[in-house]
């Protein structure tokens, strides 16, 4: 199957290491969670959906890894995750889900924000359909994350159809993440 480039594209941003735990939200039918697989060989991938049919899908598709226990799907709203029984992760993806700039995200971005280790990672991506302008959806989103206690940063990187990917990437607000802020950092 043709990996979407919005989808290479994330997951090459969020930078997966071989040891790695990684948290997917929204993962559809678990094409970005089958590249993320190749590259966690001695890590583990969990990844949600609140559509059952996606989960299937995605079950389906990275079957190998669920049965090396590499990989699991779970049926789930992120507003519905127990931070608790979720776990803890080293970098957390979410593309084209849009609840985090639609509203506040304030119950979703505070179960990833308690999923997220110290020094972790968020990486939200979306690629807007062509001819919607970019700029608000980021200002949103930085909006949003910053609301939440994020520090966020955001780039646009051009897609070969022709559209945009925005990738905004996020860690817990520190002291030292504010006054780098503060110095356009
Ligand atoms: C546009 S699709 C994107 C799927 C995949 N990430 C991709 O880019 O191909 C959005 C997915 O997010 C899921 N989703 C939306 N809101 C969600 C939520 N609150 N919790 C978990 N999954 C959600 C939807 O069921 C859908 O599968």
């Amino acid at each position: 199957m043709r990996v979407p480039e919005r989808l290479s594209v994330a997951v090459e941003l969020l930078g997966v290491r071989p040891d790695e735990r990684v948290l997917e939200v929204g993962c559809g039918r678990g094409v970005a969670a089958a590249l993320m697989c190749e590259r966690l060989a001695r890590g583990r991938l969990v990844a949600i959906d609140r559509s059952a049919a996606a989960v299937a899908a995605a079950r389906a598709r990275n079957a190998a890894k669920v049965d090396a226990g590499r990989a699991e799907f779970r049926q789930l709203a992120l507003a519905d995750a127990d931070p608790a029984s979720l776990g803890t992760y080293d970098g957390i993806l979410a593309v084209d889900v849009n609840l985090f700039w639609t509203g506040p995200a304030t119950r979703e971005l505070a179960v990833v924000g308690q999923s997220l280790r110290p020094g972790g990672r968020l990486l939200l991506c979306f690629a807007p359909p062509r001819g919607r302008a970019v700029g608000p959806l980021e200002s949103a989103l930085l909006r949003h994350l910053r609301d939440a206690g994020f520090h966020a940063g955001a780039a646009q990187r051009p897609l070969a159809d022709g559209g945009t990917l925005l990738a905004v990437s996020a860690r817990h607000r520190t002291p030292s993440s504010d006054e780098s802020a503060e110095h356009g950092g």
